[in-house]
């Protein structure tokens, strides 16, 4: 099973969500069965690794940060990949367009994982340029979104 995590720079949020997920697919027991990779539907950054805002987030709750080099989806990335979580509705409307009709049945907002958040409030809000609090923020929403995410996969998978 391959997730893709999707913002818009694969420099903040994206990369936050796969360092997230990929710890907790480990310690759920699937690492074996689910890959986590992140992608960005802009290439501004390609190359690049992770906003220093993000990694210090990701070291102030205890995430791993290591390794990211930020990259630009292809049509291939979004077809070889189960689940396409996107960030935000901008991201949505952008991956929408990158797929074919069979595949956008696969895109959806990572926050609708989370079973407390409310359908009109999906979004994980850009922190890019933001205060630290701004990156913890949208740090909070990710983790709440994959617990639920993970149990999710768990429950199809084990
Ligand atoms: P991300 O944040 O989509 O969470 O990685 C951003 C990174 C870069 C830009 C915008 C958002 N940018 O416009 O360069």
């Amino acid at each position: 099973m391959r997730i893709a995590m999707i913002c818009l720079g694969n420099i903040c949020r994206s990369p936050m969500a796969a360092a997230v997920a990929t710890k907790m697919v480990a310690q759920g027991g699937l690492a074996d069965q689910v890959l986590v990779e992140s992608f960005g539907t802009a290439g501004y950054h390609a190359g690049e690794p992770m906003n220093p805002g993000a990694r210090a987030a990701l070291k102030r709750h205890g995430w791993p940060s290591d390794g990211h080099l930020a990259r630009r989806i292809t049509p291939a990335d979004a077809r070889a990949a189960d689940l396409l979580l996107v960030a935000d509705h901008s991201n949505l409307a952008d991956v929408r367009r990158l797929t074919g009709e069979r595949d956008r049945a696969k895109i959806r907002l990572l926050r609708s994982f989370d079973p407390r958040s409310l359908p009109a409030d999906l979004e994980v809000p850009d922190p890019w340029g933001g205060s630290p609090a701004d990156f913890d923020h949208a740090l909070d929403l990710i983790e709440a979104a994959c617990v639920g995410l993970v149990e999710h996969l768990a429950s199809e998978l084990l």
